[in-house]
């Protein structure tokens, strides 16, 4: 049973145990219905007090649930909040830690509630594109207002609870309590043991006294925000009906809304992004439990756009730096970058100036290779060049102390080359973060042949440590991400060839709700990165034919916004991407020479053929056992390429189109002799998916 019950005196206490965070479990909700019972049918129980073990009240639903029938099974939650309504004795919900979702609809069930200091109070179900569905949305406006309850559901922001317990007229907590909560808790149910009637939440009123312009306010403001997630302005409706309607009508309004969003593409998509966050961690022979090195001083080499922007995490997780590069120069310039960008954070009230100080303090900087012994990682940014990356790695195996874990930046070389270079492999991994390193999520930490199990759980560790979203890729040309990038930017520029302009082509992601589409994304990351990887890439696959539109366009000096010119013009200093004359009059003369009539091709066509090259390429990834499964795919295009959330990544997508249909998009994408037919043939995984009638999830 994962609900205690035990007597205290002459107060029955429920404590929900469920670890990690009391998630409300069909165990523990029957646990808290027979604890009930048995506390009703106990004449010696004058009160009960419901509280949580551990490190929680209640995180909410258990996300294990998730889908299946037993989420629903009753006593579902609903019934659990109404037999607690229904009892006879008063009831006290002593919460703590945290207290969010379902576990917050439950305290409001209860005839009372009383806190600790401290206790992060939510209802987070819009993250996940729902609203709260065990009357969240008609309870908290009762004890809280219209105004602060609707901020809170919109959001699904934690707020403190002694915060909360301060705002004017509210009925949430009737009382903080100082020390032993448990003890506080007994204390008030003594004290109100024998108080009758019993007050109900339900039984309050919801007053404003501007109801209508209120409403109207927030679902403009709300509107606004949500863009194109659903769930928002419903909780708005919801709220809304707490103003109009009996308790038990706007009841069931909450319940219909709730249903309906449940089976929106926005909704699952979400839901999907949770739960792939949290598979991410696990690594099939790697388990929670691996020991993991001792991490406390990091060694940067490179102090290039992507090495300064590596050291400022660790410096944000207080942790020391010391950064090496070949010139007094490069680094005085990196040192710079690092305190200008912090300087700004403080400019903008994020960082206080006390901690710019402590942050710059902790980094080093040197010329010598032997003031890293000490460091127990290193990370090495320098060139993307497999010769310096030899004489660096050599360098460094001969220096660094034994155990140190030797990482590489690299974003396309292969790390089990890398290893070799040193005379243990096994301490050797890729960390590759991505531009902005001190801002972008996603961490690809690429797994050698010969990588050792705990180095992996130790950068994974570290990872999370500087609150990267980490997702494990196993040794290939561009690894998870870059792989795939390679297949839509070809699939892009034969879309040029075809008629496309480059305006047109990421207008159509745009709408998709790509934060960038490939040619603005192109000329912010520099035209000239692709260029450089396209020369080594193509020597070594001669007969892969792609598009040269962006190799002419180098070949303009047109690397992007760093030259004020790349597939857009732009104004010095400007980032507004404006469409050139001259790009368009070279794909024309380019197309004109391939012999080519422009078509006329529709945003849907753009759309799929751009998306599902993704798709296909990565199962060919999953196949090959690159990724570990298809949500961490979609992970790396959410965290680190801009693929929209609502979508819940390329993968995810294709499982909403449906798996069968996409198989036939790609059979037709392969009749265009001006496409790379052999490529659109299905990779086997995706063909047998697909025949099954089955998705990637
Ligand atoms: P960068 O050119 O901005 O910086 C490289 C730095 O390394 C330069 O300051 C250079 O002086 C220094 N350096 C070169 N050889 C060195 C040596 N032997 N010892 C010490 N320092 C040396 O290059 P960036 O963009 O920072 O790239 C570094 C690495 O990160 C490359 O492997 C690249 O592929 C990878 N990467 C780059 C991304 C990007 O968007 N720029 C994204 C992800 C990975």
């Amino acid at each position: 049973m994962s609900a205690n019950y035990e007597l205290r005196g002459s107060v029955a206490v429920i404590t929900l145990n469920n670890p990690p965070v009391n998630g409300l479990g069909h165990e523990t909700r029957k646990g808290i219905v027979e604890g009930l019972e048995k506390a009703q049918a106990d004449a010696a129980v004058k009160a009960i007090v419901i509280t949580g073990a551990g490190k929680a009240f209640s995180g909410g639903a258990d996300i294990r649930e998730f889908g299946s029938p037993m989420a629903t099974s009753e006593p579902n939650l609903l019934t659990v909040i109404r037999a607690c309504e229904l009892s006879t004795k008063p009831i006290v919900a002593a919460v703590h830690t945290v207290c969010m979702g379902g576990g917050l609809e439950l305290a409001l069930g209860c005839h009372y509630r009383v806190a600790s200091a401290g206790a992060l109070v939510a209802l987070p179900e819009v993250k996940i594109g729902l609203i709260p569905g065990a009357g969240g949305t008609q309870r908290l406006p009762r004890v809280l207002g219209i105004e602060n309850a609707l901020n809170m559901i919109v959001s699904g922001a934690p707020v403190k609870s002694e915060l909360l317990a301060m705002a004017p007229g509210q009925k949430l907590f009737q009382k903080i309590v100082e020390g032993d909560l448990l003890a506080g808790a007994l204390a008030y149910a003594a004290e109100i043991a024998d108080v009758r009637p019993l007050p109900l939440v339900r039984d309050l009123k919801v007053t404003h006294a501007n109801p209508d312009a209120f409403m109207q306010f927030a679902r403009n403001m709300v509107g606004g925000m949500a863009k194109n997630f659903p769930a928002p302005l419903k909780c708005v409706e919801a709220v809304a009906a707490s103003l109009k309607m009996k308790f038990d009508d706007a009841m069931k309004v909450e319940r219909e809304l709730f249903t309906a969003l449940m089976f929106t593409p926005e909704c699952k998509a979400l839901r999907h992004a949770f739960m792939a966050e949290r598979a991410t961690t696990k690594i099939p022979d790697v388990p929670a439990d691996t020991p993991v090195r001792d991490i406390r001083r990091v060694a940067v080499i490179g102090a290039g756009t992507m090495g300064g922007g590596i050291a400022m995490n660790f410096l944000n997780a207080d942790m020391p730096v010391v950064m090496l590069e070949m010139k007094q120069e490069a680094l005085d310039k990196g040192v710079a970058i690092i305190r200008k960008n912090y300087e700004a954070q403080v400019k903008k009230g994020k960082l206080k100036q006390d901690k710019l100080d402590a942050r710059m303090a902790m980094l080093t900087t040197t010329l010598n290779y032997a003031d890293l012994k000490d460091a127990d990682v290193v990370i090495e940014a320098v060139f993307e060049d497999m010769g310096v990356k030899e004489t660096v790695f050599k360098t460094l195996d001969e220096v660094m102390k034994p155990g140190a874990i030797l990482a590489s930046n690299t974003s396309t070389l292969d790390v089990d080359r890398i290893a070799a270079f040193t005379k243990r492999p096994q301490d050797v991994i890729g960390t590759h973060f991505f531009s902005p390193a001190n801002v972008m999520k996603l961490l690809e930490v690429v797994r050698g042949a010969k990588t050792a199990k705990d180095v992996l759980a130790t950068v994974m560790a570290l990872g999370k440590k500087i609150k990267k979203t980490c997702v494990v890729s196993g040794v290939c040309d561009g690894f998870i991400g870059n792989r795939m990038i390679e297949q839509y930017s070809r699939q892009a520029g034969f879309l040029l060839e075809e008629g496309c302009t480059p305006a047109q082509v990421d207008k159509a992601m745009e709408k998709f709700g790509m934060a960038m589409g490939p040619f603005r994304m192109g000329d912010l990351a520099g035209n000239d990165v692709g260029w450089y990887i396209r020369k080594r890439r193509y020597l070594e696959k001669p007969n892969l034919r792609y598009s040269k539109t962006a190799d002419l366009l180098c070949e303009l000096g047109r690397f992007g916004q760093k030259t004020s010119a790349g597939w857009y013009d732009y104004l010095p200093g400007k980032r507004d991407a404006i469409p050139s004359k001259i790009v368009t009059d070279m794909i024309d003369k380019h197309r004109a020479d391939l012999g080519i009539t422009a078509r006329k091709i529709t945003d849907e066509e753009i759309l799929h053929r751009l998306v599902f090259s993704l798709v296909n390429e990565g199962a060919k990834i999953v196949e090959e056992g690159i990724a570990l499964r298809a949500s961490d795919i979609d992970m790396v295009y959410l965290t680190g390429y801009g693929f929209p959330l609502h979508r819940g990544g390329p993968m995810c997508y294709a499982d909403t189109v449906g798996l069968f249909n996409v198989v036939a998009m790609m059979k037709r994408f392969a009749t265009n002799p001006l496409d790379d037919g052999a490529f659109w043939q299905p990779a086997p995984l995706l063909a047998r998916l697909a025949a099954e009638g089955r998705s990637f999830s």
